[in-house]
């Protein structure tokens, strides 16, 4: 057949808004800004240097005063907050070292606030799995389960002494049923009316966390598949984010990012509160692997499945990358 001798007239030309880079800013409807990641911070009792997690490369374990420098960096790059994580030095069966004041989280909570006043918010794990020497998520019933309405009660006072410390926001992330509830109300009574809740309302358990394991050193031998929510499901998210909401949170996280977009465009279409999600471990570790092949751009990926998360309706990301992208984003500007 011969080729037309004359074309359609084209009205529409998409390719018209892409010619050039500066046309492309204009019509660009998903933009990163360093305040849209919360870095996530791990601090070790103990430790004298920081020590380097050899599945998250550039990632470290923080000493107390490392920790202190990565906030004020996280500071200075107008972050949108810092998570902290706390690796105690020693464990028991109910993670007491959690709920002390004097613990290694609740410590560096204090430390860190000192250090960065009211310019970055200051977030804290509520959660037993890094202080519990089984690594579980809350205490143990007598048949080895994880005891639902008995952790409840730890988490409400874990949350009150973080609140104490200093904490600017508490963030659940056990998957108890009801923790945000009980939080709320300890919280409230204790005087901390105020500080707002993070709910990991949508937490799958995920073999993507495997590299998190290494990070605070977990002394998980099974798995979190009686209480994280189960990878097939879709609309029991839409529900473990209605009850939190109903329970009072004041933003609902999903996680992990990547592999639950579709997740997380669902939450962002229900919930009227903000949604956080969070590129975890595993994620990270993947990216940093391909690149340290030479398979993929590492700054060109980093950026791409960053958006890619904003995009499906974050309003913020958790993500290991959350210093370095800012500072790319500085020099962009
Ligand atoms: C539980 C917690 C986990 C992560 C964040 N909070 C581990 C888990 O649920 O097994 C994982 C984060 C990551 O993989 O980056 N305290």
């Amino acid at each position: 057949m011969a080729f037309p001798a004359e074309q359609p007239r084209m009205t529409h030309r998409p390719r018209r808004l892409r010619r050039t880079p500066a046309l492309r800013r204009l019509v660009a409807q998903t933009r990163l800004h360093p305040a849209d990641f919360i870095l996530p911070a791990f601090v070790r009792e103990g430790l004298t240097e920081p020590a380097p997690i050899s599945s998250m490369p550039g990632v470290v374990q923080h000493t107390e005063q490392t920790l202190l420098e990565a906030a004020e960096e996280a500071r200075d790059l107008g972050l949108g907050g810092i998570m902290l994580f706390g690796i105690p030095a020693e464990r028991d069966a109910t993670g007491s070292a959690g709920l002390d004041p004097e613990g290694i989280l609740n410590r560096s909570i204090r430390a860190v606030k000192d250090r960065v006043g009211e310019e970055l918010p200051v977030m804290s794990d509520v959660c037993l799995d890094e202080f519990t020497d089984h690594g579980h998520c809350g205490v143990l019933d007598a048949e080895g389960g994880v005891d639902n309405d008995a952790t409840l009660e730890l988490y409400a006072r874990m949350a009150v002494v973080q609140a104490q410390s200093g904490a600017d926001v508490v963030a659940p992330s056990g998957m108890m049923d009801g923790q945000v509830a009980v939080i709320r109300r300890s919280l409230d009574d204790a005087g901390f009316k105020h500080v707002p809740i993070l709910a990991y309302a949508a937490k799958y358990a995920s073999a993507f966390y495997g590299p998190f394991r290494e990070a605070v050193d977990s002394q998980l031998t099974g798995d979190r598949r009686q209480y994280q929510m189960d990878a097939p499901n879709r609309t029991e998210a839409l529900r473990e984010v209605q009850l939190d909401l109903d329970e009072g949170a004041d933003m609902v996280m999903v996680k992990p990012a990547g592999a639950y977009l579709d997740i997380l465009s669902d939450v962002a279409q229900l919930s009227d509160v903000p949604v956080s999600a969070y590129q975890v471990s595993g994620e990270y570790a993947m990216i940093e692997a391909a690149a340290a092949n030479g398979w993929v751009d590492r700054r060109g990926v980093v950026l791409e499945s960053l958006l890619a998360v904003r995009r499906a309706g974050a309003t913020n990301v958790l993500t290991y990358y959350a210093a370095e992208v800012a500072r790319w984003l500085r020099e962009e500007n």
